[in-house]
């Protein structure tokens, strides 16, 4: 099981941590580390689709999730990000777009997938959550969504799709399965060890690969884990 372990410093920005030319170059630097691991782990899979999870709500999974599709577009590649928490449905926000038609009404057989992408930039599309749905485990694991990241899959270079906490809700058990493998966010000093382990027999139980780890919010005054070399060691003393 391959990984790689990124950390992104803590920042002050206000804009709830998406990418912009405020953002400091460390954390910009810190997501292409990310993308390069990942782009790595992606060609080598040979599949384009990736999952990031947490254990926990509140982690960080969202505001990874979206500056990695950035980080993505900006080498010209053509990427979907899927939002598919359907539980807390935060992308839009982040965005700062619209959610209404999305996921659940395209699973649901209520709108057209072509109708739901929003173009973001030049090379960055996204499907929002949608509607809230009262049964997003059931929709998620229905054929229309297998179908659906079958015509996404050929169209992008990357797909990357947001879900729910994987040690609170079963969503991300039912979408995992279908991709190269889930990217989990940790929090410094939230996540514990044990929530961890969890997420880690979750996902062997359920034929999940680990693509990797990164660890959120790491405090700008940590002499940790700037290097590649300080990350592979921080996750053996895990
Ligand atoms: N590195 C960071 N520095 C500062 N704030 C951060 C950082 N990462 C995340 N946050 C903030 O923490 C909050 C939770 O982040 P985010 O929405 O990405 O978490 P999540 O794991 O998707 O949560 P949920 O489980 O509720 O979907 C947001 O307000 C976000 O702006
Ligand atoms: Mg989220």
């Amino acid at each position: 099981m391959s990984r790689f372990f990124t950390k992104k410093r803590e920042s002050s920005y206000a804009d709830a941590g998406v990418q912009n030319k405020k953002i400091p170059f460390a954390v910009v630097e810190a997501y292409k580390g990310i993308r390069t691991n990942l782009s790595f782990l992606l060609s080598s899979a040979k599949k384009n689709v990736v999952v990031i999870t947490s254990p926990n709500s509140g982690e960080g999974k969202s505001t990874t999730a979206v500056n990695m599709a950035i980080a993505f577009s900006q080498l010209g590649e053509r990427v979907l990000l899927i939002d598919a928490d359907m539980r807390k449905a935060t992308l839009h926000k982040k965005l700062r777009t619209e959610n209404g038609d999305g996921l659940s009404n395209v699973l649901a057989g209520m709108a057209k997938l072509e109708d739901c992408i929003k173009k973001i930039s030049d090379n960055m599309f996204f499907l929002p959550s949608g509607r809230v749905a009262p049964n997003p485990s059931e929709l998620l694991g229905s054929p229309e969504f297998e179908n659906l990241l079958a015509t996404v899959s050929p169209a992008y270079s990357c797909v990357i799709i947001d879900t729910p906490p994987m040690n609170v809700v079963s969503d991300t058990l039912v979408v995992a399965p279908l991709t190269a493998g889930i990217v989990m966010v940790v929090r410094e000093g939230v996540t514990q060890n044990s929530d961890i382990k969890h997420i880690i027999s979750s996902a062997e139980f359920a034929g999940i690969k680990i693509l990797g780890a990164v660890i959120n919010g790491v405090k700008e005054s940590s002499n940790r884990g700037y290097k590649y070399k300080y990350n592979s060691k921080y996750y053996k003393n895990h």
